[in-house]
């Protein structure tokens, strides 16, 4: 199945406020939507910078800015959409086939990644010309 934009989705998570300070969580095949097979995150990312700038074959993904603030921008190789994570308790879904790019850290900021998949450089597309071809020829 082929995703659109449309199917990225920003979901409020779960939050206890309390005087001793908020928590805030999220389950596999729960409020992160899929198994997660693995993690990894950013962090002393330089003012400037961006990260990604390439889509997954199979890989969905789960992003949460567990602290500071960032944006993510989707495309699907013929509409955009941003989304500006700036709360511990947001998780954005960004299902595969989709390009992205994050950029505007914040300094400090902490961006936490849960994936479908194990590692494997070969469910990277990395070259947008040839991703927007895939997508035309409704393979990706
Ligand atoms: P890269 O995919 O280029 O980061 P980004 O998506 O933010 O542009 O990954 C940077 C390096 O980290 C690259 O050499 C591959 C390695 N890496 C792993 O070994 N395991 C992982 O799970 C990830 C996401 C990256």
């Amino acid at each position: 199945n082929i995703m659109t934009v449309d199917d990225v989705r920003l979901f409020e998570l779960p939050k206890f406020i309390d005087p001793r300070g908020s928590l805030s969580f999220a389950e596999q095949n729960n409020q992160i939507p899929f198994e997660v097979k693995r993690t990894y995150w950013i962090y002393d990312v330089p003012g400037g910078e961006s990260r990604g700038g390439h889509a997954y074959k199979s890989t969905d993904e789960f992003i949460i800015a567990i602290s500071g603030s960032f944006d993510v921008t989707i495309d699907d190789g013929t509409r955009q959409k941003k989304f500006t994570l700036n709360r511990s308790y947001y998780g954005l879904y960004v299902p595969k086939g989709l390009w992205r790019v994050m950029d505007n850290f914040s300094s400090g900021s902490l961006a936490l990644e849960f994936a479908s998949t194990k590692y494997d450089r070969n469910d990277y597309l990395e070259d947008y010309g040839k991703y927007q071809e895939l997508r035309n020829d409704g393979k990706i």
